[in-house]
């Protein structure tokens, strides 16, 4: 089914209200012994807003291969918890030393160094052990909640966000070249949107080709997303983004921005949302909302 612009704003925004009310309702999960301190800095972080877009993919992979979302939620959460561990390290001083995000100040910013350390790893870990109970208590088959845990869990670590981390910090890990900014982005930001939607499906049922599809329609995804992103550093406002404009450049990042300048990357940006399209052409259920959101992410504005 196709989407105008109109029809995908709606299921995307009702995804999104899903997502966010029960995120308001997961403080509950957290109750002593998890100290008051603690609670506070994750809830905060995770309450914050944002666009919610990989637990979106995930409910709407899920629902691809006919898994509702009230089913597949606690993976969709999982994967709000991992993006938001990965914003509050990425903010530290050690890391982009950001003072606002979300429209808010940092986590650190208002907490202290020590606790958003912690509220990130503490995140990281909750983002599997929420689901995998909660899965496990709702009778979805094992093999299923293992495959999708196995590919969250590829997501954070050295093949993921942890190695793109480091090459876009570490200074003697970077390199020059036109490629760079493509290994940055693949992992720092394209596997966790990949993982997002192959997991998803994974957990709604699709066999492993479906699911092989969905994990290249999120690596372009993903790498047209960070295009976006570093497009925003350069033209956008705080008001518009909440967070600080203009810090790839006083950081000297190797971004496609830097390296292709904005026309280029824009149309970089353009050829990854067509990737992406061909690369679920196969599937046989309804893969409008996937098709639209790849077009609606490179005309996004925050
Ligand atoms: C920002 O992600 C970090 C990147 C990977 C570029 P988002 O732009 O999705 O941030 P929120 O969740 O909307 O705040
Ligand atoms: C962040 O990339 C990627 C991760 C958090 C893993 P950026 O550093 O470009 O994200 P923003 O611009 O601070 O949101
Ligand atoms: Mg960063
Ligand atoms: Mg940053
Ligand atoms: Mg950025």
């Amino acid at each position: 089914m196709t989407h105008t612009a109109h029809s995908f704003n709606v299921l995307f925004s009702e995804a999104g209200e899903f997502v966010e009310s029960r995120l308001q309702g997961i403080a509950e999960a957290l109750p002593a012994p998890a100290p008051t301190r603690l609670r506070d800095s994750i809830m905060y972080s995770l309450t914050a807003g944002g666009k919610r877009l990989r637990p979106i993919l995930c409910l709407k992979a899920a629902q691809v291969f006919g898994m509702g979302w009230e089913r597949s939620l606690p993976l969709a959460l999982g994967f709000e918890m991992i993006h938001t561990a990965s914003l509050i390290h990425d903010d530290l001083p050690a890391m982009d030393n950001d003072v606002l995000r979300r429209g808010k100040p940092t986590n650190h910013v208002l907490f202290g160094e020590s606790l958003a350390i912690l509220a990130g790893d503490a995140l990281l870990a909750w983002a599997f052990e929420y689901p995998l109970t909660q899965l496990a208590g709702a009778d979805v088959p094992a093999d299923r909640i293992c495959e999708a845990m196995r590919i969250m869990a590829n997501a954070c670590g050295p093949f993921g966000i942890c190695g793109g981390q480091v090459l876009d910090t570490d200074p003697e890990s970077m390199e020059d070249g036109a490629d760079f900014p493509f290994k940055v982005a693949a992992q720092k930001t394209a596997v966790l949107i990949s993982a997002c939607v192959e997991s998803g499906a994974a957990l709604g049922g699709a066999d492993k080709k479906e699911a092989c599809a969905f994990r290249a329609y999120g690596m372009h995804l993903g790498a047209a997303f960070q295009m976006v992103d570093d497009i925003l550093d350069v033209t956008s406002s705080a008001e518009e983004l909440g967070k600080t404009p203009g810090k790839d450049a006083t950081q000297n990042k190797k971004t496609f921005v830097s390296l292709f300048g904005l026309e280029e990357t824009r149309s970089l940006a353009k050829i990854e949302s067509e990737k992406a399209i061909e690369a679920i052409s196969g599937i046989k259920g309804d893969t409008g909302f996937f098709e639209a959101l790849s077009g609606y992410l490179v005309e996004r504005t925050r």
